[in-house]
């Protein structure tokens, strides 16, 4: 399909309520028009996580404003698209219903065609959105909720290599910083503690590196943060603040250890398809992470492999990431009508093998 597309992404899996219009010509870069992410940190603070009634009623509030919003900055209307995407699962189901039903509203009051998107594809599709990156590329998504390793062959092929079986690492880090007293996200707040800290004062496991694989685990390291915690307070009846910042750099440096080495085995994995032009793509708030990204970084230098990391308003949840991968699918002749389902669990790679446990913001793949 050679036309010029312009579609209208729509994304409620979780706690961002957003849309986006993204115009794409083939051969050229495609141009975001307009991006509108409404988070719901301030709704959900008070309750130590994500709540999914919360979540959805929010979603089903605000998705039609996002979605003007978005129309009026790309000073675009409804008549001037081409179609429209929008995140089907795997999420939180009364955020996705929300965004699937105002799909089908729009697209059965315009005639516009509909095209359900994978919120995991739509991470793994944004290294072509922000630099038109040549398939096949390995790609790591990392956030609060997501863990895994994937090659994208195509638009709509991606293998699993791996992932964590339990938590995922940015659970990990909001978790620690719970246990630390510090604020939320934790992410930001562990690796500013982390930075003043003696990573080697305590020796935290390295889960899962004994066995062979990609898959990966966190909730350990958790537990062995609480005990150091624990032992810490009962021999000196309290934290300092320099035993907070040891404790967050030893955490911090086998999180980013676990990762850096599973990521030499994701990559051998994937040069075994013997790329053209092999990269190694992030997505996900974790990647943020100056300590997580430099050893990454490292890793692939090391292996001659490209290390791409998009902005983080792009590698994290967002409604660009979403019209994009439907313009992708859309070329590759894939469109759904009124029977499309939200799904609150949708592996991306149906042939590998099912991860276990559920993270903090809910089902899944
Ligand atoms: O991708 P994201 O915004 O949302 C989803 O989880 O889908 O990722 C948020 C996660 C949070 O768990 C947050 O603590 C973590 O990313 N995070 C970080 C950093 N910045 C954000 N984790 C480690 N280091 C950071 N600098
Ligand atoms: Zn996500």
């Amino acid at each position: 399909m050679t036309q010029t597309l312009t579609f209208l992404g729509i994304e409620s899996s979780c706690d961002d309520t957003a849309a986006a219009v993204i115009r794409h010509a083939p051969g050229d870069v495609p141009q975001i028009l307009a991006s509108v992410v409404e988070g719901q940190t301030a709704l959900h603070a008070a309750f130590g996580g994500v709540v999914p009634e919360i979540a959805a009623r929010a979603h089903a509030e605000r998705l039609d404003h996002c979605v003007e919003q978005a129309l009026v900055e790309s000073g675009l209307a409804l008549r001037d698209l081409d179609g429209i995407a929008v995140t089907a699962g795997p999420g939180l189901i009364g955020g996705v219903l929300s965004g699937v039903m105002l799909a089908k509203g729009l697209a059965a009051a315009t005639g516009l065609p509909m095209v359900g998107v994978n919120h995991l594809a739509g991470h793994a599709l944004t290294p072509r959105l922000t630099d038109q990156l040549a398939f096949p590329y390995l790609m790591l998504l990392v956030s609060g909720g997501h863990c895994q390793f994937l090659i994208a062959h195509s638009a709509e092929r991606f293998q699993r290599l791996g992932g964590t079986i339990d938590d995922a690492p940015g659970e990990a880090f909001d978790k620690t910083a719970k246990l630390l007293g510090l604020p939320q996200p934790g992410g930001p707040a562990v690796q500013a503690e982390a930075a003043l800290g003696n990573a080697k004062r305590f020796a935290f496991p390295r889960p899962l590196l004994d066995r062979p694989g990609c898959d990966m685990s966190f909730s350990g390291l958790k537990t062995a943060l609480l005990r150091a915690r624990d032992a810490v307070i009962a021999e000196r009846g309290g934290l300092t603040v320099q035993d907070r910042r040891d404790l967050c750099a030893a955490f911090q440096l086998a999180v980013a250890e676990v990762l850096a080495e599973k990521t030499r085995r994701a990559l051998a994995i994937y040069l075994e398809h013997d790329p053209a032009q092999p990269a190694l793509a992030v997505a996900g708030g974790v990647a943020a992470n100056t300590l997580i990204r430099a050893m990454l970084e490292t890793v692939c230098a090391k292996a001659g492999v490209r290390f791409l990391a998009p902005p983080l308003r792009l590698c994290t949840d967002n409604a660009a990431m979403i019209a994009w991968a439907g313009i992708e699918r859309f070329r590759a002749g894939m469109v759904d009508d009124m029977a499309l389902a939200a799904r609150p669990r949708w592996p991306l790679d149906a042939t590998a093998a099912p991860m276990i446990g559920s993270g903090k913001k809910g089902a899944k793949a």
